[in-house]
């Protein structure tokens, strides 16, 4: 198995391991979150270039909800046909097409937030995922990192709600069990439900908890990225990895979560060369591997690294 070893996933086919992943083009968007042709232009790069899963950018769920305020929406159904455009870009290269489902949160902390407009939240979600699929996405992808609203909820260092929506394990995974169950019929095997989650949440321990536990509910395929993290460690990285781990310490909670679970794992940050990509297949240490800046870097990354790969080896990849 290699790099450009095909996976599939439910009824998809990726044709290689190597996922863009979401990436808010904010230069490329407008105040009122509708797809552009700029924005348009970038997914054909990427869908030609030969990467094998593209996962489109956050997109918001709610006008309020934005994390700047030029991001993509999916708050309306006026959106579906600019997004369906997007689709339409991964079946023309197949490609398979995730798109990100995003609520920024909110500024004061999360156990100050109503129930009644948490309920509002998830109802949105569920609206979201419908118009995703009408889009003719192959699935979507709950942003579920990066300390945005469903981190919060995640999070056991923020969130010590007395409600259903936090206290205990149970209850801070309230949110996205209840989102995962009422879209359940959404998810045919045509249609792909990932989940991007911090991995350190705030500690490893907690992402392993967490990752079993979505798996335990359905999830076909995650991206570990980071969560919230323990407010006591003040250095740059948030965990304890080994000294000789060669990669980024948000790729090691990837790699240390796959380990746990039986479903597709995608590993992501500064990983740059088809070299190092290769290791972490080739090792098994992830199934995917996502290349984000690199890629804007050189939307064609995966045919540079088929090159790379023959110059390195002398095998030829088609
Ligand atoms: C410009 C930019 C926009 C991003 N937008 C998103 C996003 O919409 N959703 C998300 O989950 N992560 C987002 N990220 C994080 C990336 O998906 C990725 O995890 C990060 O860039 C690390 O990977 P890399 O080192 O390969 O770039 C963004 C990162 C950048 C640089």
């Amino acid at each position: 198995m290699n790099l450009f070893t095909p996976l599939n996933i439910k009824n998809k086919r990726l044709k290689n391991r190597v996922v863009l992943p979401p990436l808010v083009r904010f230069s490329m968007v407008g105040k009122d979150g509708y797809v552009t042709e700029e924005l348009l232009e970038w997914y054909e790069e990427v869908a030609e270039g030969g990467v094998g899963l593209i996962i489109v950018e956050a997109s918001c769920v709610a006008e309020d909800g934005k994390l700047r305020d030029n991001q993509i929406g999916i708050w309306d159904d006026s959106f579906i046909e600019g997004l369906s455009k997007i689709a339409s870009i991964g079946k023309k290269y197949s490609v398979p097409m995730l798109i990100q489902i995003h609520h920024a949160g909110f500024k004061e902390k999360i156990t100050k937030v109503s129930e009644e407009i948490l309920d509002k939240i998830l109802n949105q979600f569920v609206e979201a995922f419908k118009r995703a699929k009408k889009a003719e996405f192959d699935g979507i992808e709950i942003h579920g990192a990066h300390t945005y609203l469903i981190s919060q909820l995640n999070s056991k260092v923020w969130n010590t709600r007395e409600d259903k929506y936090g206290g205990s394990f149970e209850n801070r995974m309230y949110f996205t069990k209840e989102l995962v169950l009422r879209t359940k019929e959404l998810f045919d095997n045509d249609f792909i439900l990932g989940y991007r989650m911090g991995g350190n949440e705030p500690e490893l321990r907690d992402g392993i908890r967490i990752a079993k536990y979505l798996e335990s509910i359905g999830i076909d395929l995650l991206h570990i990225s980071s969560g919230v993290p323990n407010p006591e460690r003040k250095q740059e990285i948030k965990i304890d990895i080994p000294e000789d781990f060669p990669f980024d310490w948000v790729v090691y909670l990837g790699v240390e979560i796959k380990k746990h679970i039986d479903i597709p794992v995608i590993g992501v940050r500064n990983i740059k060369t088809e070299e190092q990509a290769s290791i972490l297949i080739e090792n098994e240490m992830l199934d995917l591997v996502a290349v984000g800046r690199a890629m804007i870097a050189r939307p064609d990354w995966v045919k540079f690294a088929k090159k790379q790969y023959y110059k390195r080896t002398g095998i030829l990849v088609e």
